[in-house]
């Protein structure tokens, strides 16, 4: 116990070690904002930052942090005026804005403003959340987790995280606590928040705006994109977190972010509050190699017949596109995303560079009984999963690609309650079932989806180890629908799937959910379908990838804890877990290769040169054209460049969950909104490029202008507190 507790304030000492030799880490870093130490906080000060910490962050007071919420559970947002106004990306809100449009109010196409209150449209399926406090329960979990290794430590932490959880929540305040492991499981913090579930959507830009550029510009600089949308936060009439209704009013926060139209230049300081997903810093080459050679080439296949079926559909005709669109866009997110992350981890040499640090590593664990090992175990585990690892991916992103056959493997839930248990359950599952196939029909184009069940079953042919295969499914296949290695087979095969299933056919649905029978339902050719991979995988090679899972997070730990051990004095961040994270740095051009500058923003010069009249990606509003060749900027103009600045770019170290991160300036206040990543760092999640890293942030400036001049909501701008340059006072 005492040796322990010893190691484990060895531990802490190290993780927190705000002592001596604190290298400035160029502007890598993901801070938690309440466990700043001094010397990252006397850097922000030397980098320009003008503020307290107590102003960063305080537990009594109303700080920055007050104004900072995780926006529909992946961005973030901010709240921006005393009456609970929330700036966030286009993106973030983009299927808001698709479920409040249609073809005769497209407000996805045309863009929204509320003029009053009344006018705001209630967004149900979103809801912010505020933190109020953080905890420190490390010691709680690792006492209970003693000596205990690999799966049986997963699963007891799981355990103790559920139930810390709900010491911490309180479901009728809508307070809710979750731990989170920092350090890959060497410290957790409990982080609880309060939620508010009535939010309402008040404005977005044309999406021509909002999207400019589309994904032939998605993680890329230069950059024009108007990425923002404006939404509130209610509360009920006594000053409590509620569901929708039409009694609640506007909620008055704890702070708001004032915002700025006095401009920016290159070299200004940048700081970065958010949400950021997931990062891997401490990713090793085996797991660089996993991602470089299977996982990473077998996502962007997939998603490639995917994205390609379904644009095909969704061009033709805008009741589909609005349907897809929201879908549609998070596949082609990552799907550049991948492709553009392998390739930078090549061309940086991440693996080698990772290979040359764990050479120092296991020398330095020579003889030490905890760490010696590692390596050799950790690339066992690898080898041992490896050759099923294309499946699993083959399975979520091909077979599960087809939201049909998404929405018919959840089935399981009946034939599970069907075949195992008393009709209450049954009655439980038809019910969850009937309520997910409504949802799935709304959604559901039958054309597009038809073609990916086709393709990515032809693709688990080809691609995937025959012994891998469910037993019988292909023989099957050939035996009613023909040749394997014709396509044609798989799309007579789909047809069959798409024309036979019941999902489809409202009365056998009705009659089957009326009296349920695992017979009918197994006999469901999509069912059958679902279920062949499912269980096929369920069966197999679950508990492999489980095993794999356990013991690489397990020495994941171990390997960081060794690290903190070999370099005690190193002022460390932990890897992004979805909690509030604050990063810092500069406004900054770059040279994203040789002879090619980049400057650090972008204006409404460039939107005009990349304009496409009628284009799918790069057209542009009549009306912003307009305004644009009058130069009818106002008071949002940049006097430097004598034009809109539209975006700028900056230092900071934000991922994925970032999205509509507020961009503060010195003072704190609001100088634009985090939107993306540049193409050359897009190896960011595992390595941090201290050169190339760029943030793209929306000029507030640019979303104000576009709120006003292009929208004219003036009733928006002047909910604002403007800080303007002091001659325009
Ligand atoms: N790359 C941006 C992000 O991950 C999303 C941009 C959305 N736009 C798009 N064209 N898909 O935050």
């Amino acid at each position: 116990m005492t040796n322990k507790s010893s190691v484990m304030k060895k531990l802490l000492a190290a993780i927190f070690c705000l002592v001596l030799s604190f290298k400035s880490l160029a502007d890598e870093g993901m801070w938690l904002p309440m466990l700043l130490g001094e010397q990252v906080y006397a850097d922000m000060v030397k980098k320009g930052l003008k503020l307290t910490k107590e102003q960063l962050y305080s537990i009594n007071k109303a700080s920055i942090k007050d104004a900072v919420i995780i926006f529909g559970g992946g961005c973030t947002g901010e709240i921006v005026s005393s009456q609970g106004l929330i700036f966030t990306n286009h993106h973030c809100g983009y299927e808001a804005i698709t479920d409040a449009s249609s073809i005769q109010h497209n407000y996805l196409h045309d863009g929204f403003y509320a003029r009053s209150k009344e006018e705001e449209i209630p967004a149900q399926d979103l809801y912010a959340d505020f933190l109020i406090k953080i905890e420190d329960v490390t010691k709680e979990v690792l006492d209970s987790l003693g000596d205990l290794k690999e799966m049986d430590r997963q699963k007891k932490m799981q355990s103790v995280i559920l139930s810390i959880n709900k010491r911490y929540s309180d479901e009728q305040n809508s307070i809710m606590g979750r731990v989170s492991p920092l350090f890959k499981g060497n410290q957790f913090l409990v982080f609880v928040y309060q939620r508010y579930n009535d939010i309402r959507l008040v404005g977005a830009p044309p999406e021509s705006v909002g999207k400019f550029g589309g994904d032939t510009d998605n993680w890329e600089w230069p950059r024009h994109t108007g990425d923002f949308s404006i939404f509130r936060v209610y509360m009920s009439k006594d000053g409590k977190p509620s569901k929708y209704s039409p009694d609640d009013i506007p909620l008055k926060p704890k702070y708001f972010l004032p915002v700025s139209i006095k401009g920016l230049k290159d070299g200004d300081y940048a700081m970065i509050y958010g949400y950021p997903g997931g990062t891997n810093r401490y990713e090793t080459s085996l797991g660089v190699k996993q991602k470089i050679e299977i996982d990473n080439p077998s996502i962007v296949n997939l998603r490639d017949i995917r994205l390609k079926d379904m644009f095909e559909q969704m061009k033709k005709d805008p009741a589909v596109k609005l349907q897809l669109a929201s879908s549609y866009a998070g596949i082609a997110n990552y799907w550049k995303f991948y492709d553009g992350e392998s390739k930078q981890l090549v061309k940086y040499h991440i693996y080698e560079q990772k290979k040359g640090v764990e050479e120092k590593f296991q020398a330095w664990a020579k003889g030490k009984p905890e760490f010696e090992n590692l390596f050799t175990d950790w690339q066992k585990a690898y080898e041992d999963w490896r050759p099923y690892s294309k499946q699993r991916i083959y399975l979520n992103e091909g077979v599960f690609g087809s939201p049909l056959i998404a929405f018919a493997a959840s089935l399981q839930q009946v034939e599970n309650a069907l075949v195992k248990t008393n009709g209450g359950d049954v009655h439980k599952a038809m019910e969850a079932a009937n309520e997910a196939r409504k949802k799935f029909l709304e959604s559901e184009n039958r054309i597009s989806d038809q073609e990916i069940l086709a393709a990515t079953t032809m693709m688990f042919y080809s691609d995937i180890d025959k012994s891998q295969h469910p037993v019988g499914f292909f023989e099957n296949l050939k035996g009613s629908f023909g040749d394997l290695h014709d396509e044609n087979t798989y799309k007579k095969y789909s047809a069959n799937v798409f024309d036979q299933t019941m999902i489809f056919n409202d009365a056998k649905w009705n009659t089957f959910s009326a009296s349920p029978d695992a017979t009918v339902l197994q006999a469901d050719p999509a069912y059958a379908h679902a279920s062949a991979f499912l269980k096929n995988w369920q069966g197999k090679y679950l508990s492999i990838y489980q095993q794999f899972n356990a013991r690489n997070n397990d020495y994941g730990r171990l390997y960081l804890k060794g690290i903190m051990q070999m370099d005690p004095k190193k002022v460390r961040y932990p890897d992004a877990t979805f909690t509030m994270r604050v990063s810092y740095g500069n406004v900054k051009s770059y040279n994203p290769r040789d002879a090619v500058h980049y400057d650090y923003v972008c204006t409404m010069k460039g939107a005009l040169e990349k304009y496409i009249p009628g284009d799918y990606e790069f057209d542009l509003p009549p009306k912003l054209i307009e305004l644009a060749n009058k130069k009818d900027f106002g008071q949002y103009i940049d006097k430097q460049k004598n034009d809109l600045v539209v975006t700028f770019i900056t230092t900071n170290d934000i991922t994925g969950g970032n999205s509509g991160s507020p961009v503060l300036n010195s003072l704190g206040e609001l100088i634009g909104l985090a939107f993306d990543g540049n193409y050359e760092a897009l190896s960011h999640k595992i390595a941090f490029d201290p050169v190339y890293n760029r943030t793209i942030c929306v000029d507030i400036r640019y979303v104000l202008w576009c709120i006003d001049k292009l929208g004219g909501a003036s009733n928006i701008i002047n909910e604002l507190k403007l800080m303007k340059p002091v001659q325009l006072k």
